[in-house]
């Protein structure tokens, strides 16, 4: 079998000729500070302020200008970006080295023209596959799906990891104001404490298994189905695995050789990848937890920001402005981290379900050519749900050494209506961007000290503790309120914000061979472990076997 031959061009982010350009301008104004950005520019929020639908965003206090931004914008021209969007949403073979098309984008498509994979238009699959898992949720939210021994489904348990994991685990926290009476559990990791915590309390009569995973390979998955199937027919008979197991995956071979019944296996396609799979079947838990209306309402929002991607001039195309600006961090400032805070615990999952969206589809350090690249690549994504992030790692970000860009994503209104609560929160969330720019001068400090209690003399030897230089740069999503559609959206935002920066770095985003070499010698260990083998090893990891 031959390697498929790449369709995006290989383009080195350092030959375009806007790169020369870009960083001889980031020399000229590293220097200047976002507050004068801000004197310089009167203008300013005009070309950093962007309304769409239910969205306001502003990355107007980042650590560039005018001009900055155009070369971005030129840079993103220069890279074949809109031949790349094209080759995507067209169904090419854009994941080269695994030979498959990308196309989570697909199963939110707002229009119903054919898209083809092989030739084959794949619409009609995609509503075969929605239709039968919604008459399928359907079934189970109202109780007309049954347990064996007759009565409805009150918990369902998700045995899936990574892609089959994150982004149900996280859509499902995230929209639980909209939950139905189901409880949802997920078992992700293989350590056998895991799922015994999560079977805690459940009772086999009234809970549905709902095993993902796309290759139906993943050690782990598979142990903890295996386990789990063990554990329920310990306490019923067999025949009681069809109304209880259901499994999401490509591979119908695998499933069925595990006994689920073939009409509760509910198929998916190598062309989405894990990561950006919750939108199909893999989405099954969000689907029974908030049922078929709100998942639809969940593919519609995806769907609308997929049109703006597309449609939108790169200067007011928010994902793309947005990866513009973490490349400007990251190649030219050095940034190596990016902090994605959600001003809402219902999304305090968000920052994890990003981390492998973002650091497993831009970690690579070979060009579309196989070659090093001399650059960097990925960022580092980590967060969490503010105001708790405020009292835990702020002060980093405040008066660390450190420069790390941050999102800040928050929502006009709460779905509760209590408005003492929300304005306090929305006080926060704005409160600390602008703390971020402004930050703090030592006339300031000096000021509130005069006034207060401490003696003169040491007043000049705490001012510089109290000092923010501020000038840290931050992004604000400022959305009208957390509802299915609107998230649809913010997620659909963040998978494009990778693409785009995958095409720039010149880097196939949707590979992931760098998971693999661990699951190799994971086995081979494993069979040291269990006395099978004795493999080679180097003196460490020898002398750690013999204390397991
Ligand atoms: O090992 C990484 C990975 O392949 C992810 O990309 C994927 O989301 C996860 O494992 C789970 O894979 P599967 O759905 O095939 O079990």
């Amino acid at each position: 079998k031959k390697m498929q031959k790449k369709i995006l061009p290989c383009n080195i982010l350092t030959r375009n000729p806007s790169w020369s350009l870009l960083k001889n301008h980031y020399e000229k104004i590293k220097q200047i500070s976002i507050k004068n950005h801000f004197d310089n520019d009167s203008k300013r929020l005009d070309f950093t302020s962007f309304d769409w639908g239910d969205f306001y965003v502003d990355i107007s206090k980042n650590k560039i200008d005018r001009k900055g931004f155009e070369l971005l914008i030129d840079l993103a021209t220069e890279s074949g970006l809109a031949q790349a969007i094209n080759a995507q949403f067209s169904g090419e073979i854009i994941n080269y080295t695994e030979n498959r098309a990308v196309l989570h984008t697909a199963l939110r498509s707002l229009k119903k023209d054919p898209i083809l994979v092989g030739g084959k238009d794949i619409i009609p699959e995609i509503y075969s596959a929605q239709k039968k898992m919604f008459a399928f949720c359907d079934q189970v939210i109202s109780g007309d799906w049954k347990g064996y021994t007759g009565k409805s489904i009150s918990h369902i348990v998700n045995i899936g990891i990574g892609g089959s994991d994150l982004g149900p685990a996280m859509v499902v926290e995230a929209l639980a104001y909209y939950q139905n009476h189901l409880e949802i559990r997920f078992i992700s990791n293989v350590e056998g404490d895991h799922h015994v915590e999560v079977l805690k309390g459940l009772n086999p009569e009234t809970t549905l298994f709902v095993i993902v995973s796309k290759t139906f390979t993943t050690l782990e998955t598979i142990s903890n189905a295996r386990s789990i199937r063990e554990w329920f027919l310990s306490k019923v008979p067999e025949h009681a695995i069809t109304k209880h197991f259901v499994a999401v995956s490509t591979n119908l071979e695998k499933t069925e050789a595990f006994g689920i019944d073939p009409e509760n296996i509910f198929p998916m396609n190598d062309w989405v990848g894990g990561r950006f799979s919750l939108w199909s079947t893999v989405g099954l838990s969000i689907c029974l937890a908030v049922g078929p209306n709100h998942f639809k309402k969940l593919l519609h929002g995806a769907g609308k920001m997929d049109l703006h991607f597309k449609q939108t001039p790169f200067k007011k195309n928010i994902p793309v402005v947005l990866a513009l600006l973490s490349i400007w961090y990251n190649n030219l400032y050095g940034a190596e981290s990016e902090a994605i805070i959600p001003y809402t615990q219902y999304l305090r999952s968000l920052p994890a379900y990003l981390q492998q969206g973002i650091m497993e589809s831009n970690g690579k350090y070979v060009g579309r050519d196989g070659k090093p690249l001399a650059y960097q690549t990925g960022t580092i994504i980590w967060g969490a749900s503010g105001t708790n992030a405020q009292h835990a790692f702020f002060q980093l970000i405040h008066q660390g050494t450190k420069l790390i860009p941050a999102d800040f994503i928050g929502f006009k209104r709460s779905l509760n209506g209590n408005k003492d609560h929300q304005n306090k929160l929305l006080a926060n969330f704005i409160a600390q961007t602008e703390a971020l720019m402004t930050g703090k001068s030592e006339a300031q400090v000096m000021a509130e000290l005069k006034n207060s209690s401490l003696a003169e003399k040491h007043q000049k030897d705490l001012a510089p503790f109290k000092i923010f230089l501020g000038d840290k740069p931050t992004n604000t999503i400022l959305i009208e309120q957390l509802n299915p559609e609107n998230l649809g959206a913010l997620i659909a935002l963040y998978e494009h914000k990778i693409f785009v920066q995958g095409v720039i770095w010149n880097i196939n985003s949707y590979d992931q061979w760098g998971v693999e070499l661990g699951k190799q010698l994971a086995s081979k260990i494993l069979s040291d472990i269990e006395g099978k083998e004795r493999n080679l090893h180097d003196p460490s990891t020898l002398k750690l076997l013999s204390k397991i």
